[in-house]
């Protein structure tokens, strides 16, 4: 019998990409209506929800992957910051509902290393995952870690979050998980 082949690729969208980027806005918004469990047994919001004009501004630097597949775009993932000594977060990772566990945000994501790899060999790179996206980014050589090479900067953002003063109780900078993918082989 004669398989069949999915054709996928990956693009790099720009700031004229509005249509992709009200998609890809729409399933963060989605995202975060639904929630993760903690390892305290709470919900916590899947993801934040991300705004057109923060998903254009992704797009304007160049630094988004989209992956498209028979004409759509099913998954996505980001540069989302630049962190003082040279570290580069991977955030915005999303896949469309119903294009999940077919390996569309791992390709996203390694898309993502390969370029920065490439264009930024001195960047490091880490992200922050939740209970969803942590066995993807463990899948691609990410290194989970406590965070603690990580600039401060980062954890002020955690002043903020609703789960901050428990994480800190535990020990823990953060209530994700912090993966260090600097090492990381890309595929
Ligand atoms: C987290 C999220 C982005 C993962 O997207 P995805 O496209 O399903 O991810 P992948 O398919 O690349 O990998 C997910 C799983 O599918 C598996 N997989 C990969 N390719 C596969 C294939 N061809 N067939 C079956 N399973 C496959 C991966 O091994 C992984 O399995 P595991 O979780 O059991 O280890 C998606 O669940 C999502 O959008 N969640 C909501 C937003 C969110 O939580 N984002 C992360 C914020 S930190």
């Amino acid at each position: 019998m004669e398989g069949f082949f999915i054709e996928k690729h990956i693009v790099v969208p720009t700031i004229n990409d509005v249509t992709w980027a009200q998609e890809v806005s729409s399933w963060t918004v989605e995202a975060s209506k639904n929630g993760v469990v903690m390892p305290n047994g709470e919900l916590k919001p899947t993801m934040l929800p991300k705004t057109l004009e923060q998903v254009l501004g992704l797009f304007s630097y160049g630094w988004s992957m989209i992956v498209e597949t028979e004409g759509l775009a099913v998954a996505h993932a980001a540069i989302t910051f630049e962190w003082p000594e040279g570290w580069l977060e991977i955030g915005g990772v999303v896949t469309k509902k119903e294009y999940r566990k077919l390996g569309y945000a791992s390709m996203a994501v390694n898309a993502l290393m390969v370029m920065v790899k490439h264009n930024f060999p001195d960047k490091k790179l880490f992200a922050l995952c939740n209970s969803l996206s942590l066995p993807l980014f463990i899948g691609l050589g990410g290194v989970v870690s406590e965070g603690k090479e990580l600039p401060s900067e980062v954890w002020k953002e955690c002043e903020n979050c609703s789960n901050f003063v428990r994480a800190r109780a535990a020990g823990k900078l953060c209530c994700d998980t912090p993966v260090n993918m600097t090492l990381a082989d890309m595929r």
